[in-house]
C-alpha cells in the first residue's frame, strides 16, 4: 500500500491524503523587507489548537471528550491547568480517550448517564468553510457522532492541514457491521462509482471499532453535497454510521500556518 501513515494513537493504518504536509511553511517579511519562511511542524499546530480549547473548560464541568492527537493536547493542557481535584467529568468518545481521562484522574460517565452535554470538544480530519466535517480517521466516528448529537455545542479543534474548500480529499470512513460487509463495499462502489474503497486494517487484521464494527475508507473525491451523500450512505443496509458531520459543528478553533489562532462560529 502506498502513501499510508501510522495513526500514532491507535496504531491503525489508513490512507494519507496529507502526506504532502509534513511541515507547513508560512511567509513573513522582516524589517528590511526580506521574505523569511517560518516552518511549524503540524504537531506543534495541533498542540496550539488543543491547548487553546482548554480555555472553554472550568472546574466542576462535564463535557464530551473527543478522540485523536489534537484532543491529546487538550487533555495535556487541562492537566497543566487544573489540579486532580478540579472535579472534571467527561463523556469520552472512545476507549482510548477514556483511558487518557482515567490517567488524568477525571471522572468518566457514559453517554446514557447524562441528559445533555453543554459542550464537546473534538478533532476532525477535514473541515469545510461551513463547518461540515469528515471525521473517523481514528476510528471513533460512531461514538463521536452520538456524543456530538447529545451536545449543545460541538467545538472542533484543528491544525490548518484540515481546512479544505470542499470535503473529500480524505477518504470517508464508513462504519459497517462485519456481517456481509463485502456486499456493502460492492454496493457503495457500484452506486457511487468511487475511485477506491478499502477495508481499514490493523496489521494483518481488520481494524475493529469500539463498537465491534469494521470501517471502509471510501475515496469519493470532491464531495459536492455532504448532506445528500450522508443520507444516501445511511440507507444502505449494513452501514452503521458515516464520518460526515453535516451542520453539527458550532465552532472551529484552528491554528494558522504561522501558529496564530483563528476561531470561527457557524
Ligand atoms: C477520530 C477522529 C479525529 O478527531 C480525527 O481523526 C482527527 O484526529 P487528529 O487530531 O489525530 O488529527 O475523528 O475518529
Amino acid at each position: 500500500m502506498k502513501n499510508h501513515y501510522k495513526d500514532t494513537l491507535k496504531g491503525n493504518t489508513l490512507p494519507n491524503p496529507v502526506g504532502q504536509w509534513p511541515l507547513l511553511v508560512s511567509k513573513w517579511h522582516n524589517l528590511v523587507g526580506q521574505t523569511k519562511s517560518v516552518m511549524l511542524p503540524t504537531e506543534r499546530l495541533k498542540e496550539k489548537a488543543g491547548r487553546q480549547a482548554a480555555k472553554l473548560i472550568s472546574p466542576g464541568m462535564t463535557f464530551g471528550l473527543g478522540t485523536g492527537s489534537t484532543v491529546k493536547w487538550l487533555i495535556e493542557e487541562l492537566q497543566d491547568r487544573f489540579p486532580k481535584n478540579a472535579n472534571l467529568t467527561v463523556v469520552p468518545t472512545s476507549e482510548q480517550s477514556a483511558r487518557l481521562a482515567r490517567q488524568a484522574g477525571w471522572q468518566i460517565k457514559e453517554l446514557n448517564e447524562v441528559e445533555r452535554l453543554e459542550l464537546t470538544i473534538d478533532g476532525a480530519d477535514e473541515a469545510d468553510p461551513s463547518g461540515n466535517l469528515i471525521k473517523g480517521g481514528g476510528g471513533a466516528l460512531l461514538r463521536e457522532k452520538l456524543v456530538a448529537a447529545a451536545s449543545d455545542k460541538l467545538v472542533i479543534i484543528a491544525d490548518p492541514t484540515k481546512l479544505v474548500e470542499k470535503l473529500g480529499k480524505f477518504p470517508l470512513p464508513v462504519e459497517v457491521i462485519p456481517f456481509g460487509y463485502t456486499h456493502v463495499q460492492r454496493k457503495i462502489k457500484e452506486q457511487f462509482g468511487v475511485a477506491g474503497i478499502q477495508l481499514r486494517s490493523k496489521g494483518q487484521e481488520p481494524f475493529i471499532t469500539d463498537s465491534g464494527n469494521f470501517i471502509l475508507d471510501v475515496e469519493f473525491g470532491v464531495i459536492d453535497d455532504p448532506a445528500a451523500l450522508d443520507k444516501a450512505l445511511q440507507i444502505i443496509p449494513g452501514v452503521v454510521e458515516t464520518g460526515l458531520f453535516v451542520g453539527m459543528a458550532h465552532s472551529l478553533i484552528h491554528t494558522r500556518p504561522d501558529g496564530g489562532i483563528t476561531e470561527k462560529e457557524f
